[in-house]
């Protein structure tokens, strides 16, 4: 087998960052055996594919996929699977793809470089599928391709048992790094250009330093906005009940915490988070964006929902409804509820029918439109920072994102860009990106 391959992304969450953060993770055991990565899977003679199992539709798509792959087989190439659905499916994908080889899940990445010297020696039905949560989730030589933003997990797995997640299952209990480490991995980063961080993990405020420097999360915050060279910090995703006065107050202090707080309801009725065993109400969640609202600078706030979860009537969904009202939402990822293996809402009774799911998801996606068209109009005239990290094909054309992650595409003259930081005006708004031009 020639040293070449190539990685199939699908999205790990449907909200994109995590998937990316994720297959990087388990880019660098190949490339540190001398592996290269290649354009594509044609040009690839190992295809490793990371899964996701977090909604149903997202693994069901797993097996399409490997149908497809199936042919890349019969020319020579070689296919593994990773991720969490490959976790759980264990070899259970021999049976139903036997044309796979590999099959890695997320607690046994860095045994890849052994697993690779396995399928180089011949082997064709090789396994990585420990459950042994214990090891760190560093790997070593992470390789980015964003050159300007890096992720970086640090706190794996969780502790939260929502009654719809499959996350404690597959990423297993709750582990943080120590913050030495993720304090040198910032610096490597800054040296090697990045000048954005962002910190990853399924509930990154809960991070809990396992060494005797027991820093807080809002320190570790301001610690990384320290480190010469970052000049944006980001966080995802925070869990609301774990959301504390502190971090706001980071970010009210060092204007490089991006002003931008991921925090999911999931939905807007008591009741229902109950059911969902959310451990909070609706008032309190409210309370959490009551303290971020006063903050002294804006700070935008996006949030996750879930509609149709076993039990949830009329009312309750009109309660989400009101909820973003309430809230004013700056962005949204929205599902359909979908029963997921071992959790505690399978044995629920999921009598909502797709259509009425559908029809709920419909209205409330049109709903929080509507309040980012407004909220987006409302910017026109004023001045904000971008990271430069698109170029349109259409000249003079520039796109980046805002510290509060809104998409801003503008129009400068100056011919290299990218990786800057530029002030840019806005000029006009949509719901979902800002128009504008760079100020000089
Ligand atoms: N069904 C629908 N949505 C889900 N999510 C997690 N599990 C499920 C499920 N079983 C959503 C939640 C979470 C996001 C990453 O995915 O909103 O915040
Ligand atoms: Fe899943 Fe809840 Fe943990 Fe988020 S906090 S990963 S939704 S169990």
């Amino acid at each position: 087998m020639s040293k070449t391959f190539d990685i199939g992304l699908e999205s790990l969450t449907g909200r994109g960052v995590a998937s990316q953060a994720l297959a990087l993770e388990w880019v660098s055991a190949p490339l540190s055996r001398g592996y290269r990565q290649v354009e594509s899977p044609e040009a690839a003679s190992l295809i490793l594919y990371n899964t996701c199992s977090i909604r149903e539709k997202a693994a069901q798509k797993v097996f399409s996929r490997l149908g497809e792959y199936r042919a890349k087989q019969s020319e020579g190439r070689i296919i593994g699977v990773l991720g969490c659905v490959a976790q759980q499916e264990g070899e259970e994908i021999f049976e139903r793809a036997p044309w796979v080889s590999l099959v890695c899940g997320s607690a046994s990445y860095r045994k890849l470089p052994e697993l690779l010297s396995q399928l180089e020696a011949g082997n064709r039905r090789v396994t990585g599928l420990d459950n042994d949560t214990d090891e760190t989730f560093e790997t070593e030589m992470t390789r980015r391709d964003n050159p300007w933003r890096a992720y970086l997990t640090i706190i794996e797995g969780c502790d939260k048992a929502c009654a719809y997640c499959v996350v404690p299952f597959t990423r297993g209990p709750e582990r943080s790094r120590t913050s030495d480490s993720i304090l040198k991995e910032v610096k490597q980063l800054a040296d090697l250009g990045y000048s954005e961080v962002q910190l990853l993990g399924q509930t990154v405020n809960s991070y809990a330093d396992p060494s005797s420097r027991k820093m807080r999360f809002s320190e570790l915050l301001l610690e990384v906005a320290d480190v010469t060279g970052i000049r944006r910090v980001r966080f995802t995703t925070s869990h609301p009940s774990d959301f504390t006065q502190d971090i706001v107050g980071a970010i009210e202090s060092q204007s490089k915490i991006c002003d931008h707080v991921h925090l999911p309801a999931q939905s807007g009725s008591t009741r229902v988070l109950q059911a969902m065993q959310r451990t909070y109400t609706r008032e309190g969640y409210l309370e959490k964006i009551a303290m971020i609202r006063a903050a002294k600078r804006p700070i935008s706030i996006t949030t996750d929902i879930i509609v149709g979860f076993p039990g949830e009537t009329h009312e309750d969904f009109d309660e989400t409804l009101s909820l973003l009202e309430d809230v004013q939402y700056d962005g949204m990822f929205s599902f359909k509820y979908s029963p997921r293996p071992n959790t505690p809402s399978l044995s629920m009774n999921d009598a909502i029918s797709e259509e009425e799911k559908g029809r709920r998801l419909a209205i409330l996606q049109e709903k929080q439109r509507q309040i980012q068209t407004v909220r987006n109009a409302a910017l026109a005239g004023q001045t904000f920072e971008v990271l430069v990290s698109g170029k349109s094909r259409r000249e003079n054309q520039w796109s980046g994102h805002t510290s509060s992650h809104r998409v801003l595409n503008f129009t400068s003259m100056q011919k290299e860009l990218l990786g800057h930081y530029v002030q840019v005006r806005v000029a006009s708004a949509g719901p979902n990106s800002l128009v504008g031009e760079q100020v000089t």
